[in-house]
């Protein structure tokens, strides 16, 4: 099962970026130009934070059941953890600030839903989806440095 959790997590953030991107062109352009809020932008606003809360149970498995580097790190290890950057990161920077990440995706889409003009249905899905996306490129694990390590782009069964 952790093989193919992880396997499905990783392929999933491509997912949810491509999301993401077109949801903040929608949003961008719709805003901007004063464009009708059509069930295509509604479509894609969901798109994004279904893939994000998809992330969410995904990662909540590897962290809380499957995965050496979540809670069974601190079983393990205790406080060492967070000596360690590359622990610290696993053990709360990615698991915190992508939680925060999928609370700011899903702030955008409802505020979003509330407001009674199309232009602002659009701004409110932008400004929250873009720190959503700021703060998941950040904690992904490109290999950014000792604080942000290096996993595969993509990774097979
Ligand atoms: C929201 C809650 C999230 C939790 C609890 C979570 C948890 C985790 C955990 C525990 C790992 C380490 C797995 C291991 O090495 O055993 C991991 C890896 C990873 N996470 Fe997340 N994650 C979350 C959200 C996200 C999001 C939103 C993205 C990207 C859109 C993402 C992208 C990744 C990537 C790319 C990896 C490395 C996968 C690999 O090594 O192939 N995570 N995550």
């Amino acid at each position: 099962m952790y093989p193919f959790l992880l396997a499905l997590h990783n392929w999933t953030r491509w997912l949810v970026l491509l999301f993401a991107v077109v949801a903040l062109y929608k949003s961008f352009t719709g805003w901007q130009g004063n464009r009708a809020y059509t069930k295509a932008d509604s479509a894609v606003y969901a798109s994004f934070t279904g893939s994000m809360l998809l992330q969410l149970v995904i990662g909540g498995l590897l962290y809380f059941v499957y995965s050496p580097v979540g809670l069974q790190a601190f079983q393990r290890l205790g406080g060492a953890v967070m000596k360690d950057p590359e622990g610290r990161f696993w053990g709360v920077e990615h698991i915190t600030l992508m939680l925060l990440a999928v609370v700011a995706a899903q702030v955008g889409r409802s505020l979003s839903k509330k407001q009674a003009s199309d232009v602002l249905k659009h701004k409110k899905a932008f400004t929250w989806f873009a720190i959503a996306l700021v703060l998941v490129l950040l904690m992904i694990p490109w290999g950014l440095g000792t604080w942000n390590p290096g996993r595969p782009l993509w990774r097979g069964l």
